[in-house]
């Protein structure tokens, strides 16, 4: 699914952003990715995207080799992946609907299909009762939980979520992470960063990866 050998990123200001990370995620896997703020958690997730380009070693996502990458492979890419940003990046003055069927309009799908895919998606967030509700009126948590139907309605096959739970407290927090846990069932690779590091320790059959200063400091599977 992802994999890195000596993967570094140099911003332009000469700042490393990771730094000789080889680490190797599989398919179907959930992914916690943790460390202080600076370590490297977003530049991972950048390069993922194909947001950044990697300066030096070699990346492979969904078996795309992200040196090479042409422009149309990575559309192709980006309609493979699911990805949520902590600032959640919603339309205002939309419904909850508009923006979950957003996620879906490059892809090849009648309208019909997109809002089938859109009330399922934001029924298992738990949202259908906010289906035609405008997104500013939403809760913060109910805001990332549509953030997470426009992820997942396209039926992705990886989840990113950077810092999913950055403003949320710890009740609201654990359904997040419950949520994200669940694609995992789904066969979908989940790969989560996050600061909430005692709240990820006890989930089982996981993968959790350390990066501090922008290098691999440990990973560990969690089993049962
Ligand atoms: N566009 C950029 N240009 C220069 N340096 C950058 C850029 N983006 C990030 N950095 C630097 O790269 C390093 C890693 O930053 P990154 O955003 O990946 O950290 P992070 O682990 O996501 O932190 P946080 O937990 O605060 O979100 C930091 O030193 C940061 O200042
Ligand atoms: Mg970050």
């Amino acid at each position: 699914m992802i994999k890195s050998r000596e993967l570094s990123l140099q911003y332009k200001d000469g700042t490393y952003g990771l730094k000789n990370v080889s680490i190797e995620i599989p398919k179907g896997e959930l992914v916690f990715i943790t460390g202080p703020s600076g370590s490297g958690k977003t530049s991972f997730v950048k390069l993922i995207l194909g947001m950044e380009k990697l300066t030096h070693g070699d990346l492979f996502v969904l078996d795309y080799n992200m040196k090479s990458i042409t422009d149309k492979e990575l559309v192709k890419l980006r309609q493979s992946i699911g990805p949520i940003f902590q600032d959640f990046k919603l339309l205002d003055g939309r419904s909850v609907c508009d923006n979950v069927l957003v996620g879906m309009r490059f892809l090849n799908i009648d309208s019909g299909t997109m809002y089938e895919k859109a009330l399922i998606a934001l029924e298992k967030v738990g949202l259908s009762h906010k289906v035609h509700s405008r997104v500013e009126n939403l809760s913060y948590g109910e805001k990332q939980r549509v953030a997470i139907a426009r992820a997942i309605a396209r039926n992705p096959k990886l989840i990113i979520a950077d810092e999913p739970t950055g403003n949320l407290d710890k009740k609201n927090s654990i359904i997040i992470f419950d949520l994200l846990k669940s694609f995992k069932a789904e066969d979908t690779t989940v790969i989560v960063t996050t600061h909430a590091t005692h709240l990820i320790k006890d989930i089982k059959d996981s993968l959790h990866i350390q990066v501090e200063d922008g290098k691999l400091k440990y990973q560990e599977v969690i089993n049962d």
